[in-house]
């Protein structure tokens, strides 16, 4: 299976700077040895997706609402990002929960929203514990709850859809990678999770890494056991890096 590497692009770039990285990533980052997705803030997305076209890298949003339609001010809709031809979209990430206070409950509605309104868009369920949480030695506990109230009432066949990040809160923007062992104890746990609650379905979602990536640190990550793939946050805003990135075999 091909490694997933996506570009959180974040809210860092205005709409020209975020045109003229689309075009480096379309000039960059063709024919890589990798699924390569940009993710622009939401107004830049329609005119990305057109710059794109023909390179191969796919498009993700970095949000949605869970009704389809109606008077939700400021939302943008599943059927929307659809439209515009966003393949995934991040869900529960964890500026999102901090500075948004998106709860569980909210991040579940988003997902069942997503696998049930469309079949041309992958959910990609963020989670992640603090250092705190770390530190009290409850990091894999902490992410089997956010897991299990992210996905109530998921079917086998809706999971089927889904790709899961896991972005330690205390790796993302520090320069802190997580280790190669933490990550493979995370990854392993998060599989075996899945297995427990989808079956042999589990085996097909790919479980991505987050935070702090790095091409220097990429070839490490991506050798881990589980490790499908990266979601790239800072680094993602040079195309330069993730053609490195997403040129590791
Ligand atoms: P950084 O790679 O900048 O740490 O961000 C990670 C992230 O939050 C990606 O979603």
């Amino acid at each position: 299976m091909k490694k997933i590497i996506i570009g959180n692009w974040k809210m860092n770039l205005g709409l020209k700077a975020s045109l003229k990285l689309a075009m480096e990533y379309k000039k960059n980052l063709k024919g890589t040895n990798s699924v390569v997705v940009a993710g622009p803030s939401e107004f830049a997305l329609a005119d990305v997706v057109n710059i794109l076209k023909g390179s191969g890298v796919l498009l993700a949003a970095q949000n949605v609402f869970w009704q389809n339609e109606g008077a939700y001010t400021g939302e943008v809709s599943v059927k929307t990002l659809e439209e515009i031809g966003c393949r995934y979209v991040l869900i529960g990430h964890s500026e999102r929960r901090q500075y948004l206070g998106e709860s569980c409950r909210i991040v579940n509605q988003k997902i069942k929203a997503v696998l049930i309104l469309t079949q041309k868009i992958s959910p990609v369920l963020c989670v992640g514990e603090s250092l705190s949480t770390k530190q009290a030695g409850k990091s894999k506990i902490f992410v089997s709850g956010q897991l299990q109230r992210a996905l109530v009432n998921v079917k086998s066949f809706e999971a089927a859809r889904l790709v899961i990040a896991y972005e330690p809160i205390w790796a993302i923007g520090t320069g802190k990678t997580a280790t190669e062992k933490d990550v493979l104890e995370m990854h392993g746990h998060i599989r075996v999770w899945l297995s427990k609650r989808f079956g042999v379905v589990a085996g097909k979602i790919p479980i991505l890494y987050g935070g702090s990536v790095k091409a220097t640190v990429a070839i490490e990550l991506l050798a881990t056991p589980d490790v499908d793939g990266l979601l790239v946050g800072g680094a993602s805003l040079l195309a330069s890096e993730m053609k490195k990135i997403a040129n590791i075999k």
